[in-house]
């Protein structure tokens, strides 16, 4: 396999633990497992999401992929090279934005900030007014361009971030929470952005809370939970993965074991979940399209005149947390 052939991410039983200490005289030690044997592969040209609750260790897969942080154990190549050995190789090829406000020079302006990290990343002299004007337009920030950074509001910041990651036109480009604190209409652009770095040809590996960003902007995904992953595949995939595409809801002033019974027996049911809200019961369940319509669910609940149904397509955020419980359990 030659180099640029080779997939933009592959890692193997990559591991990562954390010692910190605590008590007195910080005798005490404890070990956190931030990742516990991520098999991972990534294709070239295409935005990668990766998906987890606090803590699940996203930021800490992140920091290793892009050089910052050693994995305690595993491999990890990025763009055919690995993290751990080949860092002058790959950091030039490399971008990486963190979520938050650090790492900006707040006394200097968004331009000036720019620059800086231009001639830092080595971008030639000669080109380097032209893509920092043209970054500038693409985050719009064209108007604040001038103005100290510690006058720039958290999402103006973010922005700057964003522009500062990819001024070195990187082929593999890292965003933890890239669109966290964004308005609604910034956090659209900053997809948009995203979305046309993708047709440029970067590889995008992308870390997320939001749903419907992650279901809007990767063909891919993965659900990482206390530092495993614990699904990999397409929305439409992962769907089927948690027991059907589709998602019927009912409510009522309660249910009975026997309606839950027959519910759970209908053929193409795989889940039935409830949920209280006061004095109303809400039954989730998943089904497989075509298994099953709205009409032999109402039969199974007939006996109740103040039902409610109604039928969704299974969303990323039902298949996120059906996956996240079934690990915690
Ligand atoms: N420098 C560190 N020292 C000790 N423990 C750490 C360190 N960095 C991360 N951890 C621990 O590693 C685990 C994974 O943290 P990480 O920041 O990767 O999670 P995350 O998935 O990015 O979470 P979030 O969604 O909150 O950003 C957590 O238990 C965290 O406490
Ligand atoms: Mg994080």
């Amino acid at each position: 396999m030659t180099l640029a052939s080779s997939p933009a991410i592959e890692t193997r039983g990559l591991t990562r633990l954390f010692e910190s200490r605590k008590g007195f005289l910080f005798r005490e030690i404890t070990r956190t497992e931030a990742l516990r044997g991520i098999d991972l592969e990534v294709e070239r040209g295409a935005i990668f999401g990766l998906l987890g609750p606090n803590g699940a260790g996203k930021t800490t897969l992140t920091k290793i992929l892009s050089t910052l942080l050693l994995p305690s154990a595993g491999v990890a190549r990025v763009l055919g090279h690995d993290v751990s050995r080949e860092t002058a190789w790959l950091r030039p090829r490399i971008g990486l934005v963190l979520g938050g406000e650090r790492g900006l020079y707040n006394r200097i302006s968004g331009r000036e900030n720019l620059r800086y990290f231009a001639d830092l990343y080595g971008v030639p002299l000669g080109e380097r007014e032209r893509r920092i004007d043209e970054m500038l337009e693409r985050v719009d920030l064209v108007e604040s361009a001038d103005r100290r950074v510690e006058e720039y509001s958290r999402g103006m910041k973010q922005k700057l971030h964003l522009a500062r990651g990819v001024l070195h036109r990187p082929e593999i480009l890292f965003l933890d929470e890239p669109t966290i604190g964004l308005d609604p209409k910034s956090a659209r652009e900053t997809r948009k952005l995203i979305r046309s770095l993708v047709s440029d040809g970067v590889t995008i590996f992308l870390t997320t809370h939001y749903m419907f960003e992650a279901e809007e902007l990767c063909p891919r995904i993965a659900v990482l939970s206390k530092g495993r992953i614990v699904a990999m595949d397409s929305v439409d995939a992962l769907r089927r993965l948690v027991g059907g595409d589709r998602t019927l809801e009912a409510e009522a002033y309660g249910f009975d074991d026997r309606e839950l019974e027959a519910l759970r027996a209908l053929p193409g049911v795989s889940k039935v979940v409830t949920e209280e809200f006061g004095p109303v019961m809400r039954l989730t369940l998943r089904v497989r399209t075509g298994d099953l319509g709205l009409e032999e669910v109402r039969s199974v609940l007939a006996g109740r005149p103040e039902l409610s149904l109604r039928e969704r397509r299974t969303s990323l955020e039902d298949v996120y947390l059906d996956l996240v419980e079934e690990e915690a359990r």
